[in-house]
C-alpha cells in the first residue's frame, strides 16, 4: 500500500459530498459513512493474500481463491469509529474487532485511553484502524501506540477525512502505518476541527447535538 491513499472514486466522492452538507438527518449520515466505509474497505483491503481452496459449483468442480491466513481485525476508536467499522464488517463479516476508547482532553486536546479490548494474536493479523476524522491525530497515534505494544505488527489507517496536519502527525510517529482517506481537507480550526471538514462526526453519526 502507499504511504497516503485519497480514494477519489467518484461514488465516494458523490457520498462524501452529502455526508458534508449540514441539512443531511442523522439517519442519512449514518447510512453515507456506512456506505463510504465499505467502499473504503474494499480499497484498503485490495492487496490481501488469497489461497485457492477445492470447490464444487452445482456444473463441475474448479480451484477457486479465498482470503488467506488469520482473520483481519477492525479496531474502531471509540465512538465515532462505529460508524465505520458497520460498513467495514459488512464486507468482511469474519474480522475480529477491537475497541478503543479516547477522548480528547478539551484543555490538552491529548488523547485519553478509558477502554481498550482487542482480540488474540494481533502480532499475526493484519490491524485496519478506524475513525472518521483524522485531525490532530493524537487519538490515531495513541491507538496505535496501544495496539503496538499489545503486539500488532502490520497496521493500517483508514478515515473519511484528514487533515493534513492529522497527515503529518501521524506519519512521523507512526511512518510504517499506511493512511488511507476519501479526503484531505484544508485545515484545522482553532478547536482543532477540520475545514471544512463535516463538523463532529460522533454527534452527527449519533444525534447527540
Ligand atoms: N473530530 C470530529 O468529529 N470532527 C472534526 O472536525 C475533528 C475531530
Amino acid at each position: 500500500m502507499q504511504d497516503v491513499t485519497v480514494v477519489d472514486h467518484p461514488l465516494v466522492r458523490h457520498k462524501l459530498t452529502l455526508i458534508r452538507c449540514k441539512e443531511t438527518s442523522t439517519a442519512g449520515f449514518r447510512r453515507l459513512v456506512r456506505e463510504v466505509a465499505m467502499l473504503l474497505c474494499y480499497e484498503v483491503t485490495r492487496d490481501l493474500p488469497l489461497e485457492d481452496i477445492e470447490i464444487e459449483t452445482p456444473i463441475a468442480p474448479m480451484r477457486s481463491p479465498v482470503l488467506a491466513g488469520k482473520k483481519l481485525v477492525f479496531a474502531s476508536i471509540l465512538r465515532a469509529g462505529t460508524g465505520l467499522l458497520d460498513g467495514m464488517l459488512d464486507m468482511v463479516p469474519s474480522a475480529r474487532v477491537a475497541h478503543i476508547g479516547l477522548y480528547r482532553d478539551p484543555d490538552t486536546l491529548q488523547a485519553v485511553e478509558y477502554y481498550f479490548k482487542a482480540p488474540e494474536g494481533l502480532d499475526e493479523r493484519l490491524t485496519i484502524v478506524v475513525d472518521p476524522m483524522l485531525a490532530t491525530g493524537h487519538s490515531a497515534i495513541a491507538a496505535i501506540d496501544r495496539l503496538k505494544e499489545r503486539g500488532a505488527g502490520e497496521i493500517r489507517f483508514v478515515c473519511l477525512l484528514a487533515s493534513p496536519e492529522g497527515v503529518s502527525n501521524l506519519r512521523s510517529h507512526h511512518p510504517d502505518v499506511p493512511i488511507l482517506t476519501a479526503a484531505i481537507d484544508e485545515r484545522l480550526n482553532e478547536h482543532a476541527y477540520i475545514v471544512p471538514g463535516l463538523g463532529d462526526a460522533g454527534d452527527r453519526l449519533f444525534g447527540t447535538k
